[in-house]
């Protein structure tokens, strides 16, 4: 099965082919540049750079496979949860694709793609499985028992741990986007000089705001951003990060204790940080494989989307739903 899927949520725009979990392209055109002068992901921006970029992705994607879009058995879109303007762009050029040569066409959920990836990272990787879903927007604890089927354990009550990390960024005066900034910053760090609380509530809940908020303290306690040297500066991303990963990992160690399957996958743009990725290797341990993508297949892309589309509900309409839950 040749599926062609675009993912085009935020502020990524991405063209894969992907055959039986085999990824033959995964293009993927960061829209970073346009949106660094502005702190964040500004939506019309979003929506206009998806439109410029992605009928060439597409076009670049076939030729590099040497397949012709007749070629392709199923299309796959993203239709949510993400920036609704950015949604109907991808929707749009999936439909007229899907129109003009004749394939079905499915909405994916962006959220269950964050899964899926982990099936390309290894084909053999079947449900059930918990996985750990750690993005800009979502850091949900969910179970899979069969292909399609998601049971939320847990979320966050306030913000997810992409956006604690961009914020955090933000504050140590890092750049757009934070998460990655702030992940190679805190490799110099020391986490125990200027220690931070790790956030636990009861249950399988995450809240990440007390942690911000207790960064922003710290940092005016210590004379404001502008009075740290690099060093500090790197012990508190340190300390941050720990706290950060230490909080995700432990409620993954609890809902595994009461559900113990034999797959645990960590995913998501958030698994891209490398404490986390290392961390979760050790908490896991020997009662369950771990799979965590590779870092092009964790944050946003095209491929992880083909690789859902063939589980995806078949529906009559497309539609974009930019709140879409599991
Ligand atoms: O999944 P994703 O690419 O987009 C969403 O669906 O939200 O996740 C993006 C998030 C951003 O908050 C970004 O800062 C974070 O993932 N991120 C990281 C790292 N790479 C990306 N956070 C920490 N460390 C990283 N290395
Ligand atoms: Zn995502």
């Amino acid at each position: 099965m040749l599926t062609l899927a675009i993912e085009s949520s935020c502020d990524e725009s991405s063209v894969a082919l992907v055959e039986d979990r085999r990824v033959l392209a995964n293009l993927v055109f960061s829209q970073e540049a346009a949106h660094a002068p502005f702190g964040g992901v500004v939506p019309e921006l979003a929506a206009r750079a998806h439109l410029r970029k992605l009928p060439a992705l597409v076009r670049t994607a076939l030729d590099r496979v040497g397949v012709r879009g007749p070629d392709v058995d199923l299309i796959g879109v993203t239709r949510g949860p993400g920036l609704i303007g950015s949604l109907l762009v991808g929707i749009g050029l999936a439909q007229g694709l899907a129109r003009g040569w004749g394939k079905p066409l499915r909405g994916v959920n962006h959220l269950w793609g964050h899964v899926y990836a982990a099936m390309l990272a290894r084909p053999e990787l079947e449900p059930p499985l918990l996985a750990l879903v750690v993005s800009g927007a979502h850091s949900d604890l969910v179970r899979m028992p069969a292909h399609g089927t998601f049971e939320v354990l847990g979320r966050t009550r306030d913000d997810a741990a992409g956006e604690a990390f961009d914020k955090a960024a933000r504050m140590l005066g890092l750049g757009y986007p934070g998460g990655p900034a702030l992940d190679r910053l805190a490799r110099t760090g020391d986490p125990t000089r200027q220690p931070l609380p790790v956030p636990s509530l009861p249950g399988l809940e995450y809240s990440f705001s007390g942690l911000k908020t207790a960064l922003l303290y710290r940092i005016r306690d210590l004379g404001g951003v502008e009075a740290l040297d690099e060093g500090s500066r790197a012990d508190l991303a340190a300390a941050f990060e720990r706290s950060v990963v230490e909080s995700l990992l432990e409620k993954v160690r609890v809902a595994w204790s009461r559900w113990p399957v034999s797959e645990v996958v960590v995913c998501g743009g958030v698994a891209a940080n490398s404490l986390l990725r290392r961390r979760a290797a050790e908490v896991v341990g020997e009662g369950a494989r771990l799979t965590i993508p590779p870092l092009g297949l964790c944050t946003d892309n095209a491929a992880m989307i083909a690789a859902a589309a063939v589980h995806a509900p078949e529906e009559p309409e497309v539609g974009a739903d930019a709140s879409l839950g599991w």
